[in-house]
């Protein structure tokens, strides 16, 4: 099994506080997922790459793109936004790249993890094909666009399969998480954990992470 990562998200973060919380909350994070939505594949838009230019954290970046078509000029804005960032990975939809091969090879090719992100309706068979390209598995346990909504079990007979097939992959779960649902998740097979109203709705974020770590340990 994989290292256990616990993953807080960000989504259109407040540029006069973002900062103030990723010190808070560095020292408990493994990745920091940024979370990116155009207002065409997902009904919801945030900023764009030029957010990355705000943040000043040592906490790795994983960028989720919940992005139709993302060109390679679109992923390179996210590589080379800010020099200071580092990128662990870059995780683009199934659902919404035309040449996913493609897409993940650049990512790939510009060292940096590539990762793959399918819908609760998307079955695992669609991405049976591609897990060599992959580094990274993200299982939406929500339909992607807002924060904030409940936990889908159902996705977990995904985490399942794909951990027999996988043993050694990392298989993100991401929505609805926090300590039952990452529980769930962790017994499925899930080994990274996304959370955003968990952690920063919470009063004491860090009580929050450090409760989400021992629920899944
Ligand atoms: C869903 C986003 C999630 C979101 C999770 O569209 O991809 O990353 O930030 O939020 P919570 O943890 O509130 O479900």
């Amino acid at each position: 099994m994989p290292k256990i990562k616990i993953v807080p998200a960000i989504l259109s973060p407040n540029p006069k506080t973002v900062n103030e919380d990723l010190k808070e909350i560095g020292p408990y994070s493994d990745l920091l997922q940024v979370d990116v939505m155009d207002n065409i594949f997902v009904p919801n838009k945030t900023p764009q790459a030029e957010q990355l230019k705000i943040l000043d954290t040592k906490i790795p970046l994983d960028i989720h793109l919940m992005v139709k078509e993302p060109s390679d000029e679109y992923l390179m804005g996210f590589i080379k936004a800010n020099p200071k960032l580092k990128v662990n990975n870059i995780t683009v939809h199934y659902e919404a790249c035309s040449n996913i091969k493609k897409t993940l090879e650049f990512i790939r090719e510009n060292n940096i993890k590539a990762g793959v992100a399918i819908n609760p309706n998307t079955p695992l068979n669609s991405i049976r094909n591609i897990l060599d390209k992959v580094d990274i598995v993200l299982v939406m346990t929500v339909e992607p666009g807002f924060s904030g909504q409940g936990f889908i079990k159902s996705a977990l007979d995904k985490v399942t399969e794909l951990r027999k097939l996988k043993p050694k992959m990392d298989i993100e779960v991401d929505g609805g998480i926090n300590e039952v649902t990452a529980a769930l998740a962790a017994k499925s097979g899930a080994n990274m954990f996304v959370a955003n109203s968990y952690i920063f709705k919470a009063k004491d974020k860090v009580k929050a992470m450090k409760k989400l770590r021992a629920a899944v340990g």
